[in-house]
């Protein structure tokens, strides 16, 4: 790996944490990007050697100020970028407020760019990588999940084109796409599918067209959530892609992203519309809701 540190976004659970210990396990120096002084003193009782920076993705004071801030934390040169940060929301697309729209590319696309274009000089001098962490998402559509999924297709777009066009500069592109693994993304997904099902007024047409789907999508995020394996592979991944001498341009990370991606995303549309209403039936069979 080149000499230097990595920057971590969104560094305080789930994936982020484990990328950070997991780098700091091996020597590596990790500026860790956290958000207030609990998530702060959170990494650090976990990683006490992680070097925590304050930063919002979306704060353009906090942007601008960055570069200054990891020449401050890393002297000796920024290695490799994991643009990591990000949030999930969902529910039918009919009901999505156009600032939770916002909101989701604000986080996981304007915000991981942003933090790209304020790097790639340090970067480029390194002749590091830029590791984005999409999804298998990002390959495939769900129903229920349209605004999370078109983040992830977005970032997948911006990661093709930024990987070619900074090729001849020294720099790599590479982009991680997980399924799914334990971590916060999936309380707050169900708080955000809570809210949007208090928002529907009793006997509106969304209270009745989308409220009992709802309720079973939350028993489902649960159950994922419970049943997700810790992050530790994805962590994996990111040190493939940071230390390969010839990294690949995507990885998948965890069974489900690999059977997703060879089995439903190979599938002709219809084909793969009847698996999503077969699959939305059952689960609404499961609430008793369904015929
Ligand atoms: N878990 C999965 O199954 C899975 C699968 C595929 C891809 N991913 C992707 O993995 C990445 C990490 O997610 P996770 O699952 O580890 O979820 P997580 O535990 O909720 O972590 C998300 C991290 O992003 C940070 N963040 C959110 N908004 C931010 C902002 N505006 N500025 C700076 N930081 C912000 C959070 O900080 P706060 O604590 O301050 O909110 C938190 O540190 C995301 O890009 C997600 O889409 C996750």
């Amino acid at each position: 790996m080149k000499h230097g540190a990595v920057l971590v976004t969104g560094a305080s659970s789930g994936i982020g944490l484990a990328i950070t210990r997991d780098l700091t396990s091996r020597g590596v120096p990790v500026i860790a990007t956290i958000r207030g002084a609990e998530a702060r003193a959170r990494l650090l009782a976990s990683v006490p050697a992680a070097l925590p920076i304050e930063l919002d993705i979306t704060h353009a004071e906090h942007v601008a100020a960055l570069p200054a801030a990891v020449q401050a934390h890393s002297p000796q040169g920024l290695a490799a970028v994991v643009n990591n940060a990000g949030l999930a929301v969902v529910g039918p697309l009919e009901c999505v407020p156009s600032a939770e729209l916002r909101r989701q590319f604000e986080v996981n696309v304007i915000g991981q760019m942003a933090i790209t274009q304020a790097l790639l000089p340090q970067i480029r001098a390194s002749r590091g990588r830029f590791v984005f962490i999409g999804s298998i998402a990002g390959r495939i559509a769900s129903p229920f999940a349209g605004p999370y999924c078109a983040s992830k297709f977005a970032l997948r777009a911006l990661a093709d084109s930024l990987r070619v066009e900074v090729a001849e500069q020294g720099v790599r592109v590479i982009l991680i796409e997980p399924g799914a693994f334990g971590s916060r993304i999936w309380a707050g997904t169900g708080a955000g599918v809570q809210r949007l099902a208090a928002d529907f007024s009793a006997d509106s047409a969304p209270a009745r067209l989308y409220g009992p789907l709802l309720r079973a999508c939350l028993g489902m995020l649960a159950d994922i959530e419970a049943r997700a394996p810790t992050p530790e592979p994805v962590a994996d991944a990111v040190w493939r892609a940071l230390t390969a001498t010839h990294p690949r341009t995507r990885y998948l990370v965890g069974r489900d992203a690999w059977f997703t991606a060879l089995t439903l995303a190979r599938l002709p549309d219809a084909c793969r519309d009847w698996v999503y209403r077969l699959r939305l039936r059952a689960l609404l069979r499961s609430t008793g809701r369904g015929r």
